[in-house]
């Protein structure tokens, strides 16, 4: 390899490097607001991967359950019956399965609708 590229391909490895160490701090906890059941570590990639689930598993859109742009608010019934839901869930799992065996999630029951 000529010398110039070696350099040049050290440099862009070192760069790489600290370009995945900053992004990385995005996945550090951050203070939710009010999570009273979800671990309150979650991260924010993990939060998002939840809500995702809980939506698909339901047939719905966020705003089911939330007011838009503000997601810590209990102003929705259907956000404390979702808190219920996973109360239950986490109850079912480790009465019969293991405590965070995630046998049965709301897909389970839900399948994609509303109304199993
Ligand atoms: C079926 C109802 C439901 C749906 C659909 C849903 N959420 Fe949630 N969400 C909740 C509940 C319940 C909590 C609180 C969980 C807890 O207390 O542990 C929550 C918490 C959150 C929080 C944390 C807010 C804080 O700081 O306290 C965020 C952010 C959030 N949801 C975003 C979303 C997004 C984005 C979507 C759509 C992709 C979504 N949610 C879909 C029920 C829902
Ligand atoms: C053991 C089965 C089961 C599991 C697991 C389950 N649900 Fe449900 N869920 C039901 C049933 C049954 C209803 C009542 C449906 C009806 O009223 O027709 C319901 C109703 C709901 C409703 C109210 C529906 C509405 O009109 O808004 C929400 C919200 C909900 N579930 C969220 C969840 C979430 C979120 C999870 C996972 C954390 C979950 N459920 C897991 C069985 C389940």
């Amino acid at each position: 390899m000529h010398r110039n590229t070696l350099i040049i391909s050290s440099f862009l490895l070192l760069l790489i490097i600290g370009l995945a160490s900053f992004t990385h701090k995005e996945e550090e906890p951050i203070e939710w607001k009010n999570v009273q059941v979800l671990p309150s570590t979650i991260t924010r990639p993990q939060m998002d991967e939840v809500m995702d689930a809980w939506s698909a598993s339901l047939g719905v859109n966020c705003s089911h359950c939330h007011t838009r742009g503000n997601y810590a608010a209990d102003d929705k019934d259907e956000k404390i019956i979702a808190r219920k839901m996973l109360v239950m869930t986490n109850e079912i799992n480790e009465k019969y399965f293991g405590k965070d065996s995630g046998t049965i999630g709301c897909m389970t029951c839900h399948n994609g609708k509303l109304h199993p």
